[in-house]
């Protein structure tokens, strides 16, 4: 390996710009060449690519979002336009890539890796929903500010006899929402893999209310579950709490990221180029257990997700 690329695909997630400074100095450090390349799978069929030297990765490790923007690139499934990225690669004699990103960022690179560029993945996401990671980049910081959001809410809510149903992100993964129930002591969590009975959390805040005597009730809401400002009215009219809806939305993408996301980030950046380094692509990059490890993408795409029924039992135990 000479040269290798790096990008950033997908939602943004605090700790990419960690990742980016380690993929480039730990490869610098190894003799090779790093190439930025800029708005992810878009600046790559453009070639908006330029070098990466030490300096360039200064001053980064605690900025959110990503120095090298990101975007969401759908035709990049088509191999016409995979073709035009591989002729950009080509043109500057990149032979590798490390792709930080989601699981749709993951296709672009195994599609990249089968036609002779080695790519490997990195899981850069808030919403903690690639399975053959125990946590992606990003989502430690993502439930940190869930997490001070919903402490305020709280205080609120307590002075006025309120629900707060607080809708955060996470795609279909109920993670940052079963998280942050556990650690913001919510009433309610609801997920995808709680699934949703109106009526049945309807009569237990009612019970919170009348037989638990709560001044408050914290209700943690999965994004694209239901419409959170209706569910709030509801609760107005059928419990003796008011309801508030609140949508933490994009300010859980933003923010400083936290030192296990950064020190998570730098690992998994070391790895990404010793892989590329040992001639190895087509694989992503996880912790289990506290070890950094690395997976085939096809296998990761493919693993079902881990139980969480665990941290459910716990919740309910705890409410
Ligand atoms: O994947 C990260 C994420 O923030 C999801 O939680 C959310 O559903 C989605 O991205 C929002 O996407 P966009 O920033 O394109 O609105």
């Amino acid at each position: 390996v000479k040269r290798i690329g790096i990008l950033t695909s997908g939602g943004d997630a605090p700790g990419m710009n960690a990742a980016i400074r380690a993929v480039t100095r730990v490869a610098l450090k190894s003799g090779v060449e790093v190439y930025g390349i800029y708005d992810g799978y878009r600046g790559l069929v453009e070639g908006y690519i330029e070098p990466l030297t030490r300096n360039d990765v200064g001053d980064i490790i605690d900025r959110g979002g990503t120095i090298l923007g990101s975007a969401r690139l759908p035709e990049f499934k088509d191999p016409a336009v995979q073709e035009k990225g591989i002729m950009q690669l080509r043109k500057r004699e990149i032979d590798a890539l490390v792709v930080i990103g989601g699981d749709g960022s993951y296709r672009g690179a195994l599609a990249l890796t089968n036609q002779g560029i080695n790519c490997i993945g990195l899981p850069g996401t808030i919403d903690n929903d690639i399975t053959c990671t125990d946590s992606t980049i990003g989502f430690d910081t993502a439930l940190s500010t869930v997490v001070e959001a919903v402490d305020k809410l709280r205080d609120t809510s307590s002075s006025h006899h309120r629900c707060s149903v607080v809708e955060v992100m996470g795609n279909h993964c109920g993670d940052l929402a079963l998280w942050s129930g556990i650690a913001c002591g919510a009433e309610i969590v609801i997920t995808a893999q709680t699934g949703f009975e109106e009526t049945e959390v309807l009569e237990r805040l009612k019970e919170f209310d009348v037989v638990k005597k709560k001044r408050h009730a914290i209700v943690v809401i999965s994004e694209k579950i239901t419409d959170v400002d209706a569910f709030a009215k509801k609760v107005s009219l059928n419990t003796g709490f008011s309801g508030r809806a609140t949508v933490l939305g994009h300010v859980q993408r933003g923010g400083s990221p936290t030192p296990i996301d950064r020190v998570l980030a730098s690992r998994m950046g070391e790895k990404a180029v010793d892989l590329l380094l040992a001639g190895i692509g087509g694989q992503c990059v996880g912790i289990k257990d506290n070890q950094i490890i690395a997976v085939p993408i096809e296998e990761a795409l493919d693993m079902p997700r881990a139980s969480r029924k665990r941290l459910q039992d716990l919740f309910d135990r705890l409410v």
